[in-house]
């Protein structure tokens, strides 16, 4: 990967977004069939799936809280999801992206209902294109959400950067490599800041003007992450619906079968008889 040599021309960026656009995302709810919630995104070029499990019993025993439950977080990228071949298992990097990750969306969760359980969060990259830990946190409240842990609402992150001195929102590759500042931001719902990291420099206008570029940004995550989670839940509530419906357009068939037996018990009496 070379530097381009400008990041910005007429107001377009090099993947011809505008500054404030996000990278398209989709969701896919429900995709492991052996985890207790899973979810499958594409934001950009970055394929990020997340598993979780649990509320479930803490091993090991010592690291059991009496009065709440745990959430443990690993974030793991594969080795061909980056350029260069990435050395497989933990690293000091990934080390820290999961435990910023497990603090982002910890506050939401209702720990206090499970005690001495253990609530375990999976994210794999696939493959990454900057941004995976906002990736990552997007995934991981989807899969969350679709384990039925109680959450008090779902958590949206998304990165702002700086590339030709202007404010970026959501990072591609080129411009986290070669930009001048790179900042994560996830908030809860309802606005509430749970993770803000930063590389890089910015000015303190830069950086009040990049928080509300986040938040916008956060907004339009969550609106894509709760329409995955309706799409999901509709699904399975209208299969659901059709047995219910299929009985009421036979009732004929009961009352003749009743019928048919009791004439069946009247004839085998008179028979016996
Ligand atoms: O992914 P994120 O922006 O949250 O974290 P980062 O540490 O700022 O990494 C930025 C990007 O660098 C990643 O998304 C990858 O595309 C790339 N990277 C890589 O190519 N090889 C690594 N071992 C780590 C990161």
């Amino acid at each position: 990967m070379t530097k381009p040599e400008s990041f910005i021309t007429n107001g377009i960026r090099i993947d011809g977004r505008k500054p404030e656009e996000i990278r398209p995302i989709t969701i896919e709810v429900g995709v492991l069939d052996r985890a207790d919630g899973s979810c499958y995104i594409e934001h950009g070029l970055n394929k990020v799936l997340a598993a979780v499990y649990g509320p479930r019993e803490v091993h090991p025993r010592h690291m059991q809280k009496p009065t709440t439950a745990i959430v443990r977080f690993r974030y793991n990228m594969a080795s061909f999801s980056v350029e260069e071949r990435k050395r497989p298992g933990p690293d000091r990097r990934s080390v820290e992206v999961s435990k910023v990750s497990r603090e982002a969306l910890e506050p939401v969760i209702f720990t206090e209902y499970f005690p001495k359980s253990s609530i375990d969060v999976f994210v794999e990259v696939l493959q990454a294109d900057a941004g995976t830990r906002t990736v990552g946190i997007n995934a991981a409240s989807v899969a969350l959400a679709d384990a039925g842990i109680p959450m008090r609402g779902l958590v949206s992150a998304c990165a702002v950067g700086k590339v030709d001195g202007e404010l970026v929102l959501d990072l591609m590759k080129e411009e986290d490599n070669y930009g001048e500042a790179d900042m994560p931001l996830a908030m809860t719902q309802t606005g509430e800041i749970t993770l803000l990291q930063m590389d890089g420099n910015l000015t303190p206008e830069e950086f009040e003007k990049a928080i509300e570029m986040a938040q916008e940004g956060c907004k339009r995550i969550y609106e894509i992450q709760r329409n995955a989670l309706i799409e999901r839940y509709k699904r399975d509530i209208e299969t659901e619906e059709e047995p219910l419906e299929t009985p009421e357009e036979e009732p004929v068939e009961v009352e003749t079968v009743v019928e048919n037996e009791a004439e069946e018990e009247t004839s085998e009496e008179v028979e016996s008889e």
